[in-house]
């Protein structure tokens, strides 16, 4: 996918828990706040199952950018799932850095299901984050730092 500009959209996956996030991006479609079209949402009963190699293979199978969203804090389902989630984003934010990979791109949100405009925002936040972040790579100097 190709912004009008002729530059490639960045891929984002975002791990959204059933109970918050996911039902949060269905209210702000239902509300009509728009966010990227490039979000690939997939849908979890809880953060908590969020494990760090799912978001090293997002990133592996070409993900620009991988966020995770739950629950606020203290409202986790099943507790501390989210905790659990934050730790373990934490983790593969050092495991990504080793291997390269700036860790902005990989990023924690909580989100309740009644703010459907707030993840349209964070949404369309990581988006322009990763958008950035993928331009500042392609210019000339930054392409002769990350040759060597
Ligand atoms: S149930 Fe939503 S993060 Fe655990």
């Amino acid at each position: 996918m190709e912004s009008e500009a002729g530059e490639r959209e960045p891929v984002i996956i975002a791990f959204c828990c059933h109970y918050c996030a996911f039902t949060a991006a269905d209210l702000a479609g239902t509300m009509r706040q728009q966010y990227p079209t490039n979000i690939r949402i997939v849908r979890l009963p809880c953060t908590g199952k969020v494990y760090v190699n799912m978001l090293l293979e997002a990133f592996v199978d070409g993900a620009d950018g991988v966020m995770v969203a739950g629950c606020e804090e203290g409202s986790c389902h099943f507790l501390e799932g989210n905790y659990r989630a934050k730790k373990r984003v934490n983790y593969a934010k050092q495991k990504i850095e080793e291997v390269g990979i700036n860790p902005e791109k990989l990023e924690m949100y909580h989100i309740g299901a009644s703010e459907g405009p707030l993840f349209a925002r964070k949404a369309r936040e990581f988006t322009e984050r990763i958008r950035k972040l993928m331009q500042e790579e392609n210019e000339p100097e930054n392409q002769i730092q990350n040759e060597k």
